[in-house]
């Protein structure tokens, strides 16, 4: 079993940078995701996730040094995540995940780990 403190140390930064970059290639021709993303910020919100996740998972704490307690209900509350919205973004995070060739357990791990938190996310009906 993985645990969570243990996927840093097994795929490192550069594990999770390709990750998140290849999560965020696919995000700007996106009919559904690509018109919520900051256009003229993209590479900070790639930042943004990339050490967010760094930290969840045992990494440095540098997204808690810059933006503080991740509140991530909160920090989603401005846009309109129904379950269309969320089924895309994990469309496109499996794509990244298939994509980043992360050992096997790391993978399942993390898939399931980002299904849960996006539907925890989900914050209207339609
Ligand atoms: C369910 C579908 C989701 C949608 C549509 C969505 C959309 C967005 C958007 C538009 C932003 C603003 C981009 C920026 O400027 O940083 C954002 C930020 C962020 N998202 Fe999501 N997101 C989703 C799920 C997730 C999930 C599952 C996670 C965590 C695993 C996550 C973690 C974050 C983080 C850490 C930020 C940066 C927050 C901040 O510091 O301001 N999101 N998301």
């Amino acid at each position: 079993m993985v645990s969570d403190a243990e996927i840093y140390a097994r795929i490192g930064e550069d594990g999770f940078a390709r990750l998140v970059a290849a999560f965020y290639a696919q995000v700007p021709p996106d009919d559904i995701l690509g018109p919520m993303y900051p256009a003229d910020d993209l590479a900070g919100a790639e930042l943004r996730l990339r050490d967010f996740l760094v930290g969840r998972f045992g990494g440095p704490p540098r997204y808690e040094e810059s933006r503080g307690h991740p509140r991530l209900r909160m920090r989603h509350h401005p846009y309109k995540l129904d379950q269309g919205a969320r089924d895309r973004w994990v469309q496109l995070m499996d794509r990244a995940l298939d994509q980043a060739a992360l050992p096997g357990d790391v993978t399942l791990f993390l898939r399931e780990f980002f299904h849960g938190t996006a539907t925890f996310l989900i914050n209207s009906r339609a």
